[in-house]
């Protein structure tokens, strides 16, 4: 296990009912709030009425900036940081999915920035402070609730980067499983994909010994085969609903991956299919993840597919390593399109090859992939054409 600091900083307030606090705790940031939201989930299912509701009776005086799309773009971006710099904005409240959260964020960092708010996200460096962000999610997929990240599409340079700052935790988020009820199954499936991906990222790792993460990682993984299938037959289900909300958070809020390098390779590899062809971030991961899987398969990484079969399949122990390694890739890719319904392939995502040159080079040329399985562009490529 490698050395780590161990520091989540963002308190959460999980259950029915928590949006009590919204009015105590966002006072202790100020008295004027930017509200962020995204196409109008959040009109149509109340909360709306009921966030600016208690805004309203604790004298927190608001903007709004609405209609985030999914993959965020970097011009509703520099609007919000308009507004921020126009009224004297104190707090940034995002209600809604990941795209509106990572909004937030970037608005955050920007209004801190002389230059132009695309420049934080293509350097962090570059980020020196953060206005306090507050959230309410209302999907479980991204995890952008607790953790420091925020990923941005430029729709000119048709790049999706990431970017990320201390200062980026949410100062808090208050969790209500039931306002993710009205989530769509696509949806509900591609938040449930997205999830057990930030797990794999950091479980599929090179280094050996952090015993105790792999298995919180299985049980997050046992966690999104159990519910997601549930919250799909049932959506009004709280157990369910409760179980992979909470999962989101743990898979990505550092807890995992702490005492370990994780490469992120499937992430940078989807992140230039939503950047080119702006599909719904899980659904691309639901298809490249087997594929990579496949592909990292070889005498230094069987034995960790192997016991991702038994530990979290349920498969004997003992037999040939490979032969479990290849029954739980398998397993995986049946459980994304067979049990949650996701495109098992590119072609069902509206994809051709026609720029898998051109993604491949940026994938390799925004960082190295080492660790568990190094992959250089060639390797990019391949994967991208067996995911056809
Ligand atoms: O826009 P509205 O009307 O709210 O509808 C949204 C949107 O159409 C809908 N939705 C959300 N909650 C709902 C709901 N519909 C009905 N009822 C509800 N309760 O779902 C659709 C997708 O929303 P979006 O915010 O895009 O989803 P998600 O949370 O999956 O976020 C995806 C974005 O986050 C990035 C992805 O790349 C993608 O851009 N990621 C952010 C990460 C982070 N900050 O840590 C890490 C992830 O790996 C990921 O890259
Ligand atoms: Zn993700």
């Amino acid at each position: 296990m490698l050395n780590f600091n161990y520091a989540i900083p963002t308190e959460i307030f999980f259950g029915k009912g928590r949006i009590d606090v919204l009015g105590r705790q966002a006072k202790r940031y100020g008295a004027k709030a930017l509200l962020i939201y995204g196409g109008g989930s959040i009109r149509r299912s109340g909360l709306y009425e009921s966030v600016t509701g208690i805004l309203e009776e604790n004298g927190i005086a608001f903007l709004e900036l609405g209609g985030v799309r999914p993959n965020p773009r970097i011009s509703k971006v520099r609007e919000g940081v308009d507004i921020c710099r126009a009224h004297g904005v104190e707090l940034l409240l995002a209600v809604g999915g990941g795209s509106t959260i990572d909004t937030a964020k970037a608005i955050g960092a920007a209004v801190y920035h002389d230059g132009d708010p695309w420049e934080i996200v293509l350097d962090r460096k570059k980020i020196k402070n953060v206005l306090p962000i507050a959230c309410i999610p209302t999907i479980a997929a991204t995890g952008s609730e607790m953790d420091a990240i925020a990923v941005i599409s430029n729709e000119e340079t048709k790049q999706k980067l990431s970017t990320s700052h201390r200062g980026m935790f949410p100062k808090f988020s208050i969790m209500d499983p039931a306002y993710t009820f009205s989530v769509p199954r696509d949806q509900t499936a591609a938040g449930t994909a997205d999830i057990m991906s930030h797990v794999f990222e950091s479980y599929f790792s090179a280094n050996k010994g952090a015993f105790l993460q792999d298995r919180l990682a299985e049980a997050l993984l046992k966690t999104c085969i159990r519910y997601g299938p549930a919250a799909l037959d049932e959506p009004d289900n709280y157990e369910a609903r409760a179980n992979l909300m909470w999962a989101s958070s743990l898979a990505i809020n550092g807890l995992l991956g702490y005492g370990k390098e994780a490469s992120w390779s499937v992430h940078t590899i989807e992140h230039e299919l939503s950047a080119f062809y702006d599909v719904t971030h899980g659904a691309g991961l639901a298809v490249l993840t087997p594929v990579w899987m496949e592909y990292a398969l070889n005498a230094d990484t069987v034995d960790k597919f192997a016991q991702y079969g038994v530990n979290v399949w349920g498969f004997g122990p003992g037999g040939d390593p490979y032969a479990l390694a290849r029954a739980a890739i398998e397993k995986t890719r049946e459980f994304f399109t067979s049990a949650l319904g996701l495109p098992g392939s590119l072609g069902e995502l509206g994809i051709g090859d026609e720029k898998f040159g051109k993604m491949a080079e940026r994938v390799v040329a925004r960082k190295t992939i080492r660790g568990f399985k190094p992959l250089d562009r060639q390797d990019v490529f391949n994967i991208y054409k067996a995911a056809l």
